[in-house]
């Protein structure tokens, strides 16, 4: 992995990433906004950027052009296709063989096997319809990006995010398959390791066209989990390159 392309850079999770990716000595494209590219005046020395809108087929076919690795946040905004769109343009454009790390959230599925809780499901729905009344946010688009992310033969990852919070590193978030599993249960991940856990998904064969659901490495699920003696541990997937916890 040498260069990698970053699509939704300017964001709170996108310059996590812009910095973890230089920090492993990546070569970095960063796609964002015209209007949010001083977002990155930080980075403007160190990386590329290319403005545009994500689902801009022509701004991804240029960005992603050469990259090993393709980290793109999905974000659902307005109703005009954003998500599904930038997914296909990266898709279709990025280098055959690339790795393509996608992030999204807990409440999409890849088998139906997830388990929510009330709270979660509740949140969806209200959240979703006052959103798509004032046409602000397409979570459905969401659903129709991930979907097509499925069912392609691309060496992709969906990277499912918990709550988020702000707050200095703690080291790479643990993951489980399902939503429910109880090394999930805290249902909180500090940002900088959501980005952390995305940049090292790259290089990350085992996560190759899986959808991982993370979660902090030191919240109480995960601790909890950790020093139960062995045979009484729930069944869960989960690794963590510090710390293998099986
Ligand atoms: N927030 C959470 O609690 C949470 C929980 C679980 C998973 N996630 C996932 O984490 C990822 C990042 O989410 P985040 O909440 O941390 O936000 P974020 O990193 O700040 O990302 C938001 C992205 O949306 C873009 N954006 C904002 N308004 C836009 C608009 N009107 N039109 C087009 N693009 C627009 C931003 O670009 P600009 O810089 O140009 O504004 C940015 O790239 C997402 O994939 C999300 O599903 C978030």
């Amino acid at each position: 992995m040498k260069k990698v392309c970053i699509v939704g850079a300017s964001g709170k999770l996108g310059r996590y990433m812009v910095q973890h990716a230089l920090d492993y000595g990546y070569e970095v494209v960063g796609v964002c906004r015209e209007k949010s590219v001083e977002k990155l005046d930080a980075f403007k020395d160190k990386i590329v950027i290319v403005p545009g809108m994500t689902n801009d087929r022509i701004v991804i076919e240029e960005a992603v052009k050469g990259c090993d690795g393709v980290l793109t946040v999905l974000a659902p905004w307005g109703v005009q296709q954003y998500s599904s769109g930038t997914a296909q343009a990266v898709m279709d454009f990025a280098e055959p063989g690339a790795r393509l790390i996608f992030s999204c959230g807990w409440h999409i599925t890849q088998d139906g096997k997830d388990v929510y809780s009330w709270k979660l499901k509740a949140f969806v729905k209200v959240f979703g319809g006052i959103a798509r009344l004032f046409r602000l946010v397409e979570l459905d688009d969401r659903v129709e990006a991930c979907r097509r992310i499925f069912a392609s033969n691309t060496r992709w990852t969906v990277v499912r995010g918990s709550d988020l919070e702000e707050g200095e590193s703690q080291g790479l978030p643990v993951w489980s398959e399902h939503v429910g599993d109880p090394i999930l249960e805290s249902n909180l991940t500090r940002r900088i390791d959501f980005a952390l856990f995305m940049v090292a998904a790259l290089e990350n064969d085992e996560l190759i066209q899986k959808a991982p659901a993370i979660v902090g490495c030191q919240t109480p699920s995960v601790l909890d989990w950790s020093t139960r003696p062995l045979g009484v541990k729930p069944e869960a997937k989960y690794t963590n390159s510090k710390r293998q916890l099986k």
